[in-house]
């Protein structure tokens, strides 16, 4: 058995981008019964962005109440929510002591944010602003997510391949100097490749405010489909290259293939029109939502459910960190 770990941050709703990117992998995934899967919500990622407790609670359980939707089954996934984990928080604090401020110097997002400073004339004293230590630490919670669990593997998209090269460099100080502890994870990078497009064209991202959320409603969608997504002004009898229109992009991910086929066909040869092209799609994607959307709102009704998922998420995921932490905690000499 691979055991394989990854987490979401909860910030923001869900949108077909992620959709494609995140739910599905891990759906995917569920169907190899040669992986045991965790699977996690990062509140405590999220708190250095989030400063509002209504906001944490509930946007950690509409994540998990999304995945659920879409049907992920929590007796083959372990599900759970960071925070409930304590184990991991102390892994944490012991890993602070065999890393390097240097490297934590070094994280794209951490500079990022001093680059933004310095843009601003911000520099010297001033070029941390607006920089918490949580952010700072970021890379040193999510090795510990990962180390806790004795992970293998953990699927990331490409923005986190360095957090994952910092795991397995802080893992491996920590074994060099207190011996052979942990296991150091592979990455499983995923390509662009699970990029969509959003409505104006450009990749689906909530940074560019063109996104369809996961759960808008019927009419919501409808309107989003129908009047939002932007198309040139090519007549239906023009011929239409299909890998340029945004609406045949995203036919392809949740139409049938003979019904992607159909449409491709009727854009090379000229005879579809944009607004009927969109109306397939809304068809397609409605098919494909409208079960999810009624589960989750279903869900969200039931707290007890969500709260009794990530119980027992959280019972199994510190069967394995319990001994994980009193293992590290021999290695250091707090037994
Ligand atoms: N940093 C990840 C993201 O923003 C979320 C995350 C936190 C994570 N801890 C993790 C992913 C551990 C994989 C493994 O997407």
């Amino acid at each position: 058995m691979t055991r394989v770990l990854t987490g979401i941050k909860p910030t923001g709703d869900l949108h077909l981008g992620n959709y494609v990117g995140a739910i599905q992998h891990i759906l995917r995934m569920a169907e190899d019964t040669s992986q045991e899967i965790f699977f996690f919500v990062a509140d405590y990622h999220a708190l250095n962005t989030v400063k509002d407790a209504k906001q944490l609670r509930e946007s950690t359980k509409r994540i998990i109440a999304a995945y659920l939707a879409f049907g992920l089954d929590p007796e083959k996934i372990t599900l759970y929510r960071q925070s409930d984990v304590p184990e991991i928080f102390e892994i944490t604090t012991i890993l602070n002591a065999v890393t390097p401020k240097g490297l934590m110097n070094r994280a794209h997002a951490y500079k990022a944010a001093v680059d933004q400073n310095a843009a601003q004339g911000k520099v010297g004293e001033e070029a941390d602003i607006g920089v918490n230590m949580g952010l700072y630490n970021y890379p040193i919670l999510m090795t510990a997510d990962i180390l806790a669990l004795n992970a293998e593997l953990v699927p990331v998209g490409k923005d986190q391949a360095q957090h994952l090269e910092f795991a397995r460099d802080i893992g491996g100080r920590f074994n060099h100097a207190f011996g052979e502890t942990f296991k150091l994870p592979q990455g499983f990078i995923s390509e662009e490749g699970a990029v969509i497009p959003g409505l104006d064209g450009r990749k689906m991202s909530k940074s560019y405010d063109n996104t369809i959320p996961l759960f808008s409603t019927a009419s919501e969608l409808k309107k989003l489909v129908m009047k939002k997504i932007i198309t040139d002004t090519a007549p239906p009898e023009a011929k239409k290259d299909p890998e340029e229109s945004t609406i045949y992009q995203l036919y392809k991910v949740f139409a049938q293939p003979e019904q992607v086929a159909e449409m491709k066909a009727g854009f090379e040869q000229g005879g579809l029109g944009y607004g009927t092209a969109k109306k397939q799609l809304l068809e397609a994607l409605e098919n494909h939502l409208a079960g999810p959307r009624e589960k989750y709102e279903a869900l969200l009704q039931q707290p007890e459910v969500l709260d009794e998922i990530m119980r027992k998420g959280a019972e199994k995921a510190r069967a394995v960190a319990t001994p994980m932490l009193k293992k590290v905690r021999q290695a250091i000499g707090a037994d």
